[in-house]
């Protein structure tokens, strides 16, 4: 018997529970940045120590030195000034989203001049010594049994690893969607990034380098870049439509996400028209006819909650291989993002 279904049955009874059970939606319920535990968290040096050509490609981007970038900058000061805000690199808003904090004692500092490598892959206290030993043995000496408990404690411990499609992609729309009214319509903040996952994740973050030893910047794997394209926009699509869900005023932070939301739509139209998929359906008769204004935003809450039971059902059952029929909408090389790299 295939048990897949019935978890996916029980994944979406859970959904419903949780969401049955808020009194009320507040835009406090939706994660600003990565969110995870800021006392695990031990600094990209480390990883770098035994990662030297993830540290490579890292230092090149413009995540390594956004803190410091936003904190020079007059944009950074304008946005700091509506918010009331007296230090950039205090302030737990900004780090959130421009840095990885570190809880040390009683004291919250930077451990990097920007967002570093558990901003991405997980706070690391908890698993950075096992993933990368090999169960007191020699590398290539372990058993199977060995290797597979090894990543299992990895990632009960919070490891996000390259194979963990759903929550890479949660995990990257947590920063580039923006969901704070106030940031994003008294701070004047940008309202999000024009985000796609497979184009913004193989331009100049990728460092497909470690298996091969530097060798090589491999790019995601075909079934990976499907997953990707797909997963991508239904990740950011949950948020999007959670953000105009709590809306509060019609500022640009509701107008913004309504766009992008209309965006995302055509998106998963163009794979729906080319993909027989349960979920996708699913999504699509959500979200088909949605209206985009404040009145009608206890219906966006439940479109959105569609979308969320949709795509875990997906992230579980798909691994790629059958979804071939979504090739020529993927991101090609000429789209890939590759940045700018920050000057000091
Ligand atoms: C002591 C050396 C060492 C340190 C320190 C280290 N790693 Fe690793 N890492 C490894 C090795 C070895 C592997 C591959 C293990 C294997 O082949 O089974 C690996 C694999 C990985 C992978 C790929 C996982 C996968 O699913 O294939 C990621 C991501 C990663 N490390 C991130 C990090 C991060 C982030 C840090 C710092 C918090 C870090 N590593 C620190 C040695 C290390
Ligand atoms: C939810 C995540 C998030 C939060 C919170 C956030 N930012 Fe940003 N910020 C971003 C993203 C993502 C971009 C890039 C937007 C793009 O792609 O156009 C950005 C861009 C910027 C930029 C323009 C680009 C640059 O790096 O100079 C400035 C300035 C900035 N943010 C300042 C701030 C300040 C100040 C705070 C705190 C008051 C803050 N941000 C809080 C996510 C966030
Ligand atoms: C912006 C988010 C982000 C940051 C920052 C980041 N990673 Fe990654 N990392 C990823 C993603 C996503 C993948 C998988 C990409 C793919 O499959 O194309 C990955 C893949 C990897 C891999 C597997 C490489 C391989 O050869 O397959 C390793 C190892 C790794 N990262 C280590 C690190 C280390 C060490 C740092 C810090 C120096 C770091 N990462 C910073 C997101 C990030
Ligand atoms: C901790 C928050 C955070 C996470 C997680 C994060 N990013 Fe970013 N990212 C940012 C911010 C902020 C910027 C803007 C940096 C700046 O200019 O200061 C940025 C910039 C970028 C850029 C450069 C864009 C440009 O216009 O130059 C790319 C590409 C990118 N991110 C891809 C990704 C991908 C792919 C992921 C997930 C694998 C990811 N990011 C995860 C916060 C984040």
């Amino acid at each position: 018997m295939n048990l897949k279904p019935l978890f996916v049955f029980a994944v979406s009874v859970v959904i419903t529970a949780i969401s049955f059970g808020a009194a009320e939606r507040t835009t406090k319920d939706l994660p600003i940045g990565p969110g995870f535990d800021t006392s695990k968290v031990i600094g990209p040096a480390d990883c770098i120590e035994c990662h030297k050509h993830s540290g490579g490609v890292w230092e090149n981007t413009p995540h390594h030195d956004s803190i410091t970038g936003v904190h020079r900058s007059k944009e950074g000061h304008a946005i700091a000034k509506k918010m009331d805000i007296a230090r950039i690199t205090r302030e737990s808003l900004c780090i959130n989203c421009h840095a990885t904090a570190q809880q040390a004692a009683d004291k919250t500092h930077l451990i990097s001049n920007g967002i570093s490598c558990e901003s991405c892959h997980g706070a690391a206290g908890d698993w950075m010594k096992r993933h990368g030993e090999f169960s007191d043995k020699e590398e290539g000496e372990e058993t199977e049994e060995e290797i597979a408990k090894r990543w299992n404690d990895a990632e009960a411990a919070g490891m996000l690893r390259p194979s963990m499609v759903l929550s890479i992609a949660r995990n990257c729309v947590s920063c580039h969607v923006v969901p704070h009214e106030d940031l994003v319509n008294t701070g004047k903040h940008s309202a999000g990034s024009e985000f796609e996952l497979v184009s913004w994740s193989q331009g100049i973050v990728r460092h497909n380098n470690f298996y091969s030893k530097g060798q090589e910047n491999k790019l995601a794997s075909i079934e990976k870049q499907r997953l990707f394209h797909i997963i991508g926009i239904m990740a950011e699509m949950e948020i999007v439509l959670k953000a105009v869900a709590t809306a509060k005023a019609k500022g640009n932070y509701a107008i913004k996400n309504a766009k992008r939301f209309s965006l995302l739509r055509k998106r998963l139209k163009a794979v729906n028209q080319v993909l027989d998929n349960p979920q996708i359906k699913e999504a699509m008769a959500a979200i088909v006819d949605l209206k985009m204004s404040l009145k009608n935003q206890d219906a966006i809450a439940a479109a959105s909650e569609q979308v969320t039971a949709s795509l875990n059902a997906f992230a579980v059952l798909n691994d790629g291989s059958t979804l071939s029929a979504i090739d020529s909408l993927i991101a090609k090389e000429e789209d890939y993002k590759m940045g700018s790299v920050k000057q000091e």
